[in-house]
């Protein structure tokens, strides 16, 4: 089975093409993370987890859910991230995360997708960002292919202090900055409820018209980066930023 986590669609986009590749099926852990109904998964084989990297390692939504999700022991697991730039330390987080399962490692990829964290940083043109995906492509291509054979994907050594170091930078902005105090709506929303459905984690409501920020937010900017009206701005910094609308839309 192939599981992914997604704010804006890149991960989904990459867990639906590995699936297709490999002949199974692509699966939203949110079915599950939204019911909290714990899922023990029975079939022996491979399982692929499919996710952004958040903080130079793959996003807590998904290693939360590969901790709290049953598997059986002895499974093959892959940890494949999108990421703007580089997967950080996914490699030793998948290998203690299956360790901790039980589960065999069968190590990490990156695929290089569009930037989509516009509170910090600002996503491409649309035509660079096709280029991008274009690229991904093939990396999805030949990753699929190992997964097929049952290769152990090749991961570079992890040193302690750049583990210890991501890891405690990754806690910190976990706790402290992945807050929603900073988002709002403009008076260009026309109250079309997109936001409340598309948020991954259940976190807006609408009240008076206009959405409402919850406290369990993971930063996956799909609400900003996906409001038909780009009426969401997050502080003072996204105003006139263009708006990463995702792999399929930067296809089309
Ligand atoms: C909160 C947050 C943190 C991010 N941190 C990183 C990072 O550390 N390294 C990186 O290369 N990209 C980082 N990105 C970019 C995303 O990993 C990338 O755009 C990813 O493909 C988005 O996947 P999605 O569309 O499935 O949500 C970050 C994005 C967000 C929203
Ligand atoms: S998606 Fe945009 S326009 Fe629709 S309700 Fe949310 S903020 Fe308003
Ligand atoms: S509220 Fe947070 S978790 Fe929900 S869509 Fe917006 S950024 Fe993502």
């Amino acid at each position: 089975m192939v599981f992914y986590f997604s704010g804006t669609g890149n991960s989904r986009f990459v867990a639906r093409n590995i699936a297709r590749a490999i002949g199974q099926e692509a699966v939203d852990i949110t079915e599950y993370t939204r019911t909290m109904e714990r899922p023990d998964f029975t079939e022996s084989g491979v399982y692929v987890f499919v996710c952004p990297s958040y903080m130079s390692a793959p996003a807590r939504a998904m290693t939360d859910f590969v901790e709290w999700a049953g598997f059986p022991q002895g499974a093959k697991a892959y940890f494949i991230v999108t990421c703007a730039a580089s997967m950080g330390i996914t490699p030793k987080v998948a290998s203690e995360l299956c360790e901790k399962k039980g589960m065999e490692c069968m190590g990490a990829a990156q695929i290089v997708m569009p930037q989509n964290y516009i509170a910090l940083f600002t996503t491409k043109q649309v035509e660079d960002n096709i280029d991008i995906i274009e690229k991904a492509e093939i990396e999805i291509e030949k990753i699929a292919g190992s997964i097929t054979k049952c290769e152990v994907l090749e991961n570079k050594r992890i040193g302690a202090v750049e583990y210890s170091v991501t890891k405690w930078v990754r806690d910190v902005y976990y706790k402290d900055f992945m807050k929603t105090k900073k988002f709002r709506a403009t008076d260009k929303c026309i109250a079309c409820g997109k936001c409340v459905k598309i948020c991954p984690l259940s976190n807006i409501t609408m009240k008076d018209n206009k959405p409402l920020w919850g406290k369990t937010c993971t930063h996956c900017m799909a609400c900003i980066n996906q409001c038909p009206k780009d009426a969401i701005e997050y502080g003072k910094g996204t105003a006139g930023k263009p708006r990463y609308k995702g792999p399929d839309s930067a296809l089309r």
